[in-house]
């Protein structure tokens, strides 16, 4: 037989207010019984069960309205949404207050060093600094629609149907970023594909028994790398906010998904990459690009409209762009051209 509590009782289990209890009530979270002489709530095991689960998911801070849908619906593919919605929020919240921990500690570092006349400007201006920074993080969508072409583009890539036939040498590039990893000189390394679409590169480090997680800004392509290869760790990610701590990684790799950010993104994207690389990690991604703009002026003249239209949908990098980004952070970029428009780029 079930046990009964009343609410002063529920809310000692808990330790919480009974008015906590009556508002998760009124939101349609609990529907304890009511005694029927004095209208008083009954609570039963199923109740403290289904409150227990309540207050655990209020600590990762899902809203009392996904609470409901979670409680109301226990499919895997709710489940996956509504955790997956969460992983994203907090993981942008993790960005913006690690970026506000380090402007408030460049502050203080002026308000103790400064000479006063300066101090105000540059407070404001590191905080400026950080909100556009913020922003370019948070305003970065997704225009070419990765969910809805995540089921056909295995089959796209082999059709390679584009005007600019930019998967004729799909396959050589894949094995090549994978060669590149595996004759690097770390031993076991841990590796981080980005855009990791429907897992087509990270097949073969997981055929190989490496270790390696992919993360993909698109549910639909991840869904499809999860299919295909059920032991992939793949998490909700992008190059703009990669969803690790620091130094976690010996290796990043990714083919055909950095020409999706502009220069200003890439920029940023860079300095994400190399914040989650241990010290002397590698990046090797192969992509879309132009050695220089000259290059690509050049390139651009022998184009057709259709061509030079696909080209302007994205962002194709250039080399020497890349390359003085990189030196920022005191490290050499090499790169070997595979055709007109693909490249691989290797960053130790
Ligand atoms: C053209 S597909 C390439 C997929 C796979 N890497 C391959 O070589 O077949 C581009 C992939 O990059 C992902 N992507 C695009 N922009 C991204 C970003 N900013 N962060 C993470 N993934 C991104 C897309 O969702 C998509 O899965």
């Amino acid at each position: 037989m079930s046990n009964v509590y009343n609410i002063n009782e529920v809310a000692k289990i808990f330790n919480i207010t009974t008015n906590k209890i009556r508002y998760y009530e009124k939101k349609g979270l609990i529907e304890p019984l009511r005694d029927i002489d004095n209208e008083y709530r009954k609570f039963n095991d199923e109740d403290i069960i289904k409150l227990q689960s309540i207050l655990l998911y209020r600590s990762i801070g899902l809203s009392i309205k996904h609470i409901k849908d979670i409680l109301n619906n226990s499919s895997n593919n709710n489940y996956l949404n509504h955790f997956n919605n969460q992983y994203e929020i907090v993981n942008s919240e993790i960005h913006k207050l690690t970026d506000i921990r380090k402007s408030i500690g460049k502050i203080l570092d002026n308000i103790y060093e400064a000479d006063d006349c300066s101090i105000d400007n540059n407070i404001l201006h590191i905080i400026k600094h950080a909100d556009e920074l913020n922003k370019i993080r948070d305003n970065w969508k997704d225009k070419w629609d990765f969910d809805n072409w995540a089921t056909s583009y295995d089959n796209d890539v082999l059709e390679d149907r584009g005007a600019l036939k930019i998967y004729k040498n799909y396959n050589l590039i894949l094995d090549n970023v994978y060669k590149l990893t595996i004759d690097s000189e770390i031993n076991n390394p841990y590796i981080l594909e980005i855009g990791v679409g429907t897992g087509n590169l990270v097949s073969k480090f997981l055929n190989n028994d490496f270790a390696i997680v992919g993360i993909d800004q698109s549910r639909k392509m991840l869904n499809v790398a999860k299919q295909k290869y059920p032991q992939l760790k793949v998490r909700l990610g992008e190059f703009l906010k990669i969803p690790y701590n620091d130094k976690c990684f010996d290796i990043i790799v990714s083919t055909y998904a950095f020409h999706h950010l502009n220069s200003m993104e890439k920029s940023i994207a860079i300095g994400e990459m190399i914040r989650v690389l241990k010290d002397n990690g590698k990046i090797i991604i192969g992509d879309l690009m132009f050695e220089s703009k000259e290059d690509e002026e050049r390139i651009l003249k022998g184009l057709s409209m259709e061509q030079i239209e696909e080209i302007n949908d994205e962002y194709y990098s250039h080399i020497d762009f890349l390359q003085d980004e990189f030196k920022k952070f005191n490290k050499i970029l090499k790169y070997t051209r595979v055709d007109n428009f693909n490249y691989i780029i290797e960053m130790k």
